[in-house]
């Protein structure tokens, strides 16, 4: 027997519904009305009682449950749409050598970078690399992320990509956050593989159906840079992903310009991610594709760039732009989706509404998702209700997290 859905009405509230064309989408005073796990309506709370009445007569039904807000503040919950959760290690040392001048580049080059986290993975269990990925995955849902990306690309072999992914899916069954998961495995050379790198890509292609036949990958990502895999290598991975059906994503322009955005929207992108070093042509080709503009100011931060991404032409050519922890052990690691709101104002010039929306409507668009994001009829019903007055704090305080009530699904999340 199933359980029939709720009907709830969440009353007297401040929605910034990012919904309409109006700035925040703001409806000063107002409510929302959840039919399980999608928003039935949302809007100003004068509406209500009509609203409602229309609701009963078509479904017959009576209203469950009603919360009163008490005037709070709601937007749709947090999209974190690129992380790599599912990790071994740390990689404290090296960010003291490079506070010592050593260069993100240096100590890759060196062997250490992303192959000490490969090492570091591989030698986890199976219950240590869940444990960790889950308590990292908690932290964000109680920030207010309702949905988060994870990718593999720390193992690096069939087994140990599988290993990763599979934790990662595993995440979305016992939380009651979205996890959608992107494979990875084109992040680094493992060590294995040194001086063949197109082998290497060889085998990307070769386990990708495998891991794709056991319901482990949502998305296909890869690294395009100096230091990683070349354009032409990344184009393999894009077309063994084209071969499955599976969308693409793509770490590109990072630390250097290769072309890798034009690449990847050639292969119709979901989204180009970093962007550092982007280009006007690699713009135009995102516009021209649809792709997303995923901006990772933690990593920025982190790796202290001095090279802004091309924020005024991003906006001039009506690009979505997304917002990301990106949250990793060597460039970003950081767990706080209101700070990176903060970074994408301070260090990126997003105005605190751009930057909102990027960790919403547009990181949802950035997975290939339009049906969250946005308090409106139709939406999934993910929500928070956040201790503060004006959607423009979620941006302005630094290293302070308000109290969150996080609401999956249509349901609210217990801690
Ligand atoms: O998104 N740029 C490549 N990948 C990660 C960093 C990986 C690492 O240093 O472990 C990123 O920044
Ligand atoms: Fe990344």
């Amino acid at each position: 027997m199933t359980t029939p859905a709720t009907l709830s009405v969440w009353r007297n509230a401040r929605l910034a519904t990012l919904a309409g064309g109006s700035p925040w989408g703001w409806v000063a005073h107002g409510a929302m009305l959840v039919d399980g796990d999608t928003i039935v309506w949302a809007g100003p709370e004068a509406q209500l009682a009509e609203q409602l009445s229309l609701t009963i007569r078509a479904t017959g039904r009576a209203i469950d449950a009603e919360h009163d807000l008490g005037g709070a503040l709601v937007t749709p919950g947090l999209v974190d749409c690129h992380t790599h959760l599912v990790y071994g290690g740390q990689r404290a040392r090296e960010f003291e050598l490079r506070l010592h001048g050593a260069s993100y580049e240096d100590i890759a080059r060196a062997g250490g970078g992303i192959r000490s986290t490969v090492a570091a993975t591989r030698t986890a269990s199976d219950a240590a690399l869940f444990d960790s990925a889950l308590a990292r995955a908690r932290t964000l849902l109680a920030q207010g992320v309702t949905t988060v990306e994870i990718k593999s690309g720390y193992g690096l072999s069939a087994e140990h990509e599988a290993r990763c992914l599979r934790a990662a899916r595993r995440i979305g069954q016992v939380l009651p956050l979205a996890v959608k998961t992107t494979c990875l495995s084109a992040h680094a050379l493992p060590p294995e593989f040194d001086g063949r790198a197109d082998d290497y890509i060889d085998a990307v292609c070769a386990w990708l159906p495998a891991l794709h036949a056991e319901g482990l990958v949502d998305a296909v990502d890869a690294f395009c840079d100096h230091i990683a895999f070349s354009p032409a290598q990344t184009r393999r991975v894009f077309q063994a992903a084209r071969r499955l059906g599976l969308p693409v994503k793509l770490h590109a322009e990072q630390l250097s310009d290769q072309g890798g955005a034009a690449l990847a929207a050639e292969f119709g992108a979901l989204s180009c991610d970093h962007l550092e070093h982007l280009g006007a042509s690699g713009v135009g080709a995102m516009r021209a594709s649809g792709t997303v503009a995923v901006l990772l100011p933690g990593a920025y931060y982190f790796l202290r760039e001095t090279k802004l991404p091309p924020i005024a032409l991003l906006r001039e050519q009506g690009l979505p732009m997304a917002i990301a922890t990106d949250h990793n052990p060597g460039s970003s690691p950081t767990l706080s989706p209101l700070l990176m709101l903060n970074m994408a104002c301070t260090l990126f010039r997003l105005t605190p509404e751009e930057a909102l929306r990027g960790m919403t409507v547009n990181g949802a668009l950035a997975l290939g998702l339009v049906d969250r994001g946005r308090l409106a009829a139709g939406q999934r019903a993910d929500f928070v209700v956040w201790g503060l007055e004006h959607p423009n704090e979620l941006a302005y305080w630094v290293g302070q997290q308000p109290s969150a009530r996080v609401v999956c699904a249509g349901r609210e999340v217990t801690a």
